[in-house]
């Protein structure tokens, strides 16, 4: 596959991890930088305008200055003014590229804002909002991320992306859903394929993608020259390695096992404990764990129970329990199937697919 290329800007993999508020902060970022094969990592989406008006300092630009590059930042606003020196700002930064927001269907963006998807029903506005923040970037790649339109009645994608083309932007992401449509119904891939038809820039895919074979899919279908990721990020931030793997027709690394995940789960609570103090850290901890462990055994319970720590060392604990049971599990199956305990350790080592399917296998 070609390189992905956002203005002057090569990407090692064409593969993308998307802006997603309340999640990629400093802390996931950087997990994402260790599991690797990410080609560009962004930010959670930044208010313009509120950062300009000084309403608030943007904690979501925090470690922004120092993170290692590539690094993406998104703004979202109405106003081409505040966006034209939120950019000026974020060149200072010496941000890799900056992503202006033409997708979220939140109410509070759409409606009082004026924001987010509602900029889908005017193209020309979206090309203001575009060449404001080419002239504010500068050398900086700006590129946008959209969805298919507002609703059904108004997929207004094509119009859009040329309108972004034709102000300065180096690529654009289509989100292959209407605003109305939420999550509620699969990506549209034959709409993405229009928009990626009807530009010259790359159109970078996006829409549930959950493993290599859909990443795969969905470029082939699309004819898009990049992928980007969210959700499925969040419950495997190792999914851009096996991705990028894919993308070269090279194996994967294999996904870390349930002792690897649960390691990893308790050095991101200690991550965001050091940078967020306790019990605050142990709050937005929650919301990756009830992810994390999704697919393994007793997720379910675990689930409840760790949406409910009250702090760190509660979190520990409820972690470690669930560890041991799901060791416990695995080594029982193991010595029932294989009937040679010899084979256990390497048992409880198991990935959480292979704790699944040896769980359903006992269950048939
Ligand atoms: C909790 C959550 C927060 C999100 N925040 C943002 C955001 O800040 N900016 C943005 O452009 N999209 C945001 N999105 C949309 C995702 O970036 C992505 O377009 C969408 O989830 C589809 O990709 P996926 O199927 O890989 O999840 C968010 C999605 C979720 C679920």
């Amino acid at each position: 596959m070609p390189p992905l290329v956002l203005g002057t800007l090569e990407l090692a993999t064409p593969v993308l991890s998307a802006p997603v508020a309340g999640f990629t902060d400093l802390v996931y970022r950087g997990i994402l930088r260790e599991f690797g094969g990410c080609g560009l990592i962004f930010t959670e989406m930044v208010s313009a305008g509120g950062w300009i008006l000084g309403k608030f300092a943007p904690d979501r630009l925090a470690g922004v200055r120092e993170e290692p590059r590539p690094l993406g930042v998104q703004l979202w606003d109405r106003e081409p003014d505040y966006v034209r020196e939120a950019a000026a700002r974020l060149r200072d930064y010496q941000i890799s590229v900056i992503d202006l927001n033409f997708g979220c269907p939140k109410r509070r963006i759409m409606g009082k804002q004026g924001a987010g998807a509602t900029l889908l029903r005017d193209p020309w506005a979206v090309g203001r909002i575009v060449s404001a923040a080419v002239a504010g970037a500068g050398p900086i790649p700006v590129t946008a991320k959209i969805r298919l339109g507002p609703s059904l009645e108004e997929t207004t994608a094509v119009e859009v992306a040329r309108s972004a083309e034709a102000n300065g932007a180096a690529a654009v992401t289509v989100h292959g859903r209407t605003a109305e449509q939420a999550y509620g119904e699969p990506v549209d891939l034959a709409m993405i394929a229009r928009v990626a038809a009807a530009v010259s820039i790359p159109v970078i895919a996006n829409g549930d993608v959950d493993d290599a074979s859909s990443a795969v899919r969905t470029l082939a279908a699309t004819g898009a020259a990049g992928i980007m990721v969210a959700r499925a990020a969040l419950v495997r931030p190792w999914i851009f390695r096996e991705i990028a793997a894919a993308l070269c027709g090279e194996a994967p690394l294999p996904p870390p096992t349930v002792r690897e995940q649960t390691a990893q789960l308790l050095r991101h609570h200690a991550a965001l404990v050091d940078r967020h103090g306790d019990p605050w850290g142990t709050v937005q901890m929650r919301k990756f764990a009830c992810r994390y462990m999704t697919g393994v055994p007793g997720s379910a319970e675990f689930r409840s129970a760790i949406s409910r720590a009250k702090d760190a060392d509660d979190f520990r604990r409820i972690v470690e329990g669930f560890a041991a049971g799901v060791a416990a599990d695995a080594c029982a199956a193991t010595a029932g199937v294989a009937g040679d305990g010899g084979f256990a350790d390497e048992e409880c080592s198991a990935t959480p697919a292979a704790v699944s399917a040896r769980a359903a296998d006992r269950a048939s």
